[in-house]
């Protein structure tokens, strides 16, 4: 199959890697393109570049490049209609409509569809105009939980004691001309699980965990994600088939229902409360660490998934195959990050790091500067993957990686699927 991957990160990277290399290692003779894709990608794929927010560009580098599928790995050029542009084109492309995508481009759209949908959520208001947010945070109460209705790039959202910062955020959100989304606060352990849907058929991926915070004990601000595992050993039974039944087919049948079918990767982030599963948000896309580790232990052949779901032929898709090994991904962030990172800088080692056995280096962040050397270009700029039989091997591996490669003034996480973070909230407690 030719195939086009559109985006830059870890995320696309893992998803370059799945479609080119079989579990084994083995080239699995795809033919692959990457925009703008990033150096590690370029290993495995042709860069090309275009502008990837422009959905007339992108159809036609797709057309142009001939390639069987598109690919859309972030959630900015679905929100703004690349895949409608690719499949206008004629040609099959992994992710939703344009409207389709508002399941994560406008959480109160969300929230709408959740409650059509009988899908368990946190209770939420959406608020428009500053004289009605004080009201709205004290129905919801303390731990106040305050979010922008649209695309804030992981940035969005408060969680936080403290009534006055609450506030703060929400007036900043509604100066900006945006919508703000007052919330109930979620209790317990979050739990991420990707959904490949082609509109009709739902199939999960394997369950992970993310941990946002910058920092151990989960303490400091919200990141995209410094790192991931799976499987989760301390998941109750059955949690999967739970919410396949009341949260993922329901949100499938009432987006299809009103004549939005949603294709592509519905990504459920669920906290497991003391009153059960609750969605804490819907992404549109695959999450970023998440997937470094779920792909790193599929066995099935991803391409042919992808495709069966851009054509409508997932319930023909023989059931997933998965390794019995545990995966763990640390993401390795430059300097200032998640402030304002420091790029430019030497990086050195990755490919000694991925000469670990059982582990390899998913490039994000990274760009080769005018010598040819490789050098940090964004605030999360590697993800060291490590495997193994079980989860303290696997993140004995993920660090013996991260061991290998310098870049200077950098930080990780050093408590990633340590057993005694696993199972905790991993997400965010309030400040
Ligand atoms: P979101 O952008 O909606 O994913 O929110 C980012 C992170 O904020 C989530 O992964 C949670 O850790 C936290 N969060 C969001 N909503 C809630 C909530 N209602 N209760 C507690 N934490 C939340
Ligand atoms: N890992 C969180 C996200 O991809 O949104």
């Amino acid at each position: 199959m030719r195939i086009l991957v559109i985006g830059s990160g870890a995320r696309e990277h893992a998803i370059v890697r799945a479609l080119a290399l079989t579990p084994a290692g083995e080239p699995t003779g795809n033919t692959l393109f990457a925009a703008p894709g990033n150096p590690g990608i370029g290993e495995l794929a042709e860069r090309t570049s275009v502008d990837i927010m422009d959905p007339v560009a992108v159809a036609a580098l797709a057309v142009e490049l001939g390639v069987d599928l598109t690919v859309i790995g972030p959630e900015a050029p679905l929100v703004a209609g690349v895949a409608d542009g690719v499949r206008d084109a004629g040609i099959p492309c992994f992710g939703p409509s344009i409207n389709a995508a508002q399941l994560e481009g406008s959480k109160s759209f969300a929230k709408e569809i959740m409650t059509a949908a009988g899908v368990p959520t946190a209770a939420a208001l959406t608020v428009r105009t500053a004289a009605a947010l004080p009201a709205a945070l004290d129905q919801c109460g303390a731990p106040y939980v305050v979010k922008d209705d649209g695309l804030a790039a992981g940035k969005g959202v408060v969680v936080t004691e403290d009534r006055a910062a609450a506030l703060a955020h929400g007036e900043r959100i509604l100066a900006a001309g945006g919508a703000v989304v007052v919330e109930e606060y979620l209790d317990g352990p979050e739990v991420s699980l990707f959904c490949v849907t082609d509109g009709t058929t739902v199939v999960p991926l394997a369950p992970a965990q993310d941990f946002k915070r910058v920092g151990e004990g989960d303490k400091g601000p919200n990141t995209g994600g410094m790192g991931a595992y799976s499987p989760l050993p301390w998941s109750p039974p059955g949690l999967v088939d739970e919410v396949l039944a009341t949260v993922a087919r329901p949100t499938v049948a009432e987006m299809a229902k009103r004549g939005i079918p949603f294709q592509g990767l519905l990504y459920c982030g669920l906290a497991l409360t003391a009153k059960g599963v609750r969605v804490v948000e819907f992404n549109v896309r695959f999450g970023d660490p998440e997937t470094q580790v779920v792909l790193a232990r599929l066995r099935s052949p991803l391409a042919e998934l992808l495709m069966a779901a851009a054509r409508g032929e997932l319930a023909d898709h023989p059931a997933l195959e998965w390794s019995d090994d545990a995966a763990v991904v640390v993401v390795i962030a430059a300097e200032n990050y998640p402030a304002r990172p420091v790029t430019g800088t030497a990086i050195e080692g990755v490919h000694r790091a991925s000469q670990v056995p059982g582990g390899y280096v998913l490039q994000a962040g990274t760009d080769l500067d005018k010598g040819g050397r490789l050098v940090s270009a964004g605030g999360r700029v590697l993800s060291v993957v490590g495997l193994g039989p079980t989860l303290d091997e696997a993140q004995a591996t993920a660090y013996l990686g991260v061991a290998r490669v310098h870049l200077a003034g950098s930080h990780f996480r050093s408590d990633i699927a340590a057993a005694t973070s696993r199972g905790l909230r991993g997400g965010t407690p309030p400040a």
